[in-house]
């Protein structure tokens, strides 16, 4: 096993455990969640392609398991690009990895595979505020933590929930969350759809700018690149290859990894080209 994926199923393991504690109503070992998140910061930071790797797979079985992981995969990489200190990188790892803590008790409801009805929306929406509520339990945690939980699904056009806070009205923090969030989501299958491609996903994410912090929403748009990693690209020559690279300062051209050749036989393993 990778070390890439080790770290990111300790996280799998770590999100069911957090998930588990707090619906039994035992308490959170914070020291836990802090320390994670973390090293998954930390390692994200020091070896983003690997990781964004990771956060584009699908794990139907376990959404939001995953998406905790995912999440922090990307808000850590936002947070660096808009230029956040190592604290300010962790407490938004911290948030980040517990968002959607308060959708504890409702699990049934959020694998529903039928489309939710207004009263199931209704009911949902109320997780930022029961995940407010139990870090509102926890000792020794910064206040950021809390609001950004709580605020996480804000819009900036006042239409969010749950206060329709505005703009500038709304934690930092929780703007970053929110835009990564939205597209984590979108690019994932649920029970009742299935995932968008990610190219599509950063369309529709962007089609609904008037949600987001223009800051984290342009820097999203530089951390997943036009070429997601692990995404597959077709040339003009018909050949088809790979995304195994894409550097932030030049994230129209990703380097390929060639699959099949422009006259649809397999590529020598290990054909890499620089698309320009
Ligand atoms: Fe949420």
């Amino acid at each position: 096993m990778t070390r890439t994926l080790e770290i990111y199923t300790q996280g799998l393991h770590l999100a069911e455990r957090i998930f588990d504690q707090v619906k039994r109503n035992e308490n959170l070992i914070f020291a836990e969640v802090r320390d994670y998140a973390n090293l998954l910061m930390q390692n994200t930071l020091q070896s983003p392609d690997d990781f964004l790797q990771y956060s584009i797979r699908s794990t139907p079985n376990n959404f939001l398991l995953a998406h905790s992981v995912n999440c922090v995969i990307l808000t850590s990489l936002i947070g660096q690009d808009l230029g956040y200190e190592s604290e300010k990188l962790e407490i938004l790892a911290v948030a980040t990895l517990l968002h959607d803590i308060g959708m504890v008790k409702m699990f049934d409801l959020v694998n529903s595979p039928v489309k939710f009805s207004k009263k199931e929306r209704e009911e949902l929406e109320k997780h930022s505020v029961h995940g407010a509520e139990i870090i509102d339990q926890l000792q020794d945690i910064d206040s950021s933590v809390r609001d950004a939980i709580l605020q996480h699904h804000e819009d900036d056009d006042g239409m969010g929930y749950p206060s329709h806070l505005k703009e500038k009205g709304i934690n930092e923090l929780a703007s970053v969350i929110h835009v990564a969030d939205v597209y984590e989501a979108l690019s994932h299958p649920r029970p009742y759809r299935n995932a968008m491609l990610p190219h599509a996903a950063i369309k529709e994410t962007v089609d609904s700018k008037q949600r987001f912090n223009r800051r984290p929403l342009k820097t999203l748009l530089t951390v997943v690149s036009l070429f997601p990693l692990g995404t597959y690209v077709q040339l003009n020559t018909k050949a088809i290859g790979k995304v195994v690279k894409v550097t932030k300062t030049a994230f129209m051209r990703p380097t390929l990894q060639i699959l099949v050749n422009h006259d649809g036989r397999p590529a020598p393993d290990g054909m890499l080209i620089e698309l320009v």
